[in-house]
């Protein structure tokens, strides 16, 4: 079965949205197989979010995701990866639709309250990225 990975961000746990993002996941029946709550550090990070070394907003991303805690999930489900994409909504919340995660809850391109993992392949990268600090069994 598809799997994908999310991260509720520290602005949403801060906010104590965990609950109502988590709902929102499961009433689209969507299996939640594994939640962590965790302080992220920095060689995670940058494992992470290879793909947007150097880039400008980089830095102020990875200070940001290792501020405070937030929670990893693994989400189950046929055509999850896609499921999750729509969701969350588009990464910057202002242009989000409504109904959407990030409309409802981010604050900014960065403080935008959750990660999907943007396709299969990189969902099956992420979960193996995220499982050297969890530890996860299956
Ligand atoms: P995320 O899905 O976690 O993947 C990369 C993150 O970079 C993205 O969500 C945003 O939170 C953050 N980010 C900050 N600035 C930008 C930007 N200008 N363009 C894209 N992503 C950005």
């Amino acid at each position: 079965m598809e799997r994908t990975l999310v991260i509720i961000k520290p602005d949403a746990v801060a906010k104590k949205l965990v609950g109502r993002i988590i709902s929102i996941y499961e009433d689209n029946r969507l299996e939640i197989i594994h939640a962590h709550r965790v302080l992220a550090n920095r060689e995670v990070l940058e494992k992470h979010y290879e793909a947007h070394i150097g880039k400008d907003f980089f830095e102020e991303l990875v200070e940001f995701m290792s501020s405070s805690e937030m929670v990893v999930l693994i989400l189950e489900g046929e055509n999850v990866v896609e499921i999750v994409r729509e969701i969350n909504g588009s990464t910057n919340p202002a242009k989000a639709r409504p109904g959407t995660i990030r409309y409802m809850f981010g604050e900014g391109l960065t403080k935008n309250a959750v990660h999907g993992s943007e396709s299969v392949q990189v969902a099956k990268k992420e979960i193996e990225i995220w499982r050297d600090l969890i530890r996860f069994e299956n």
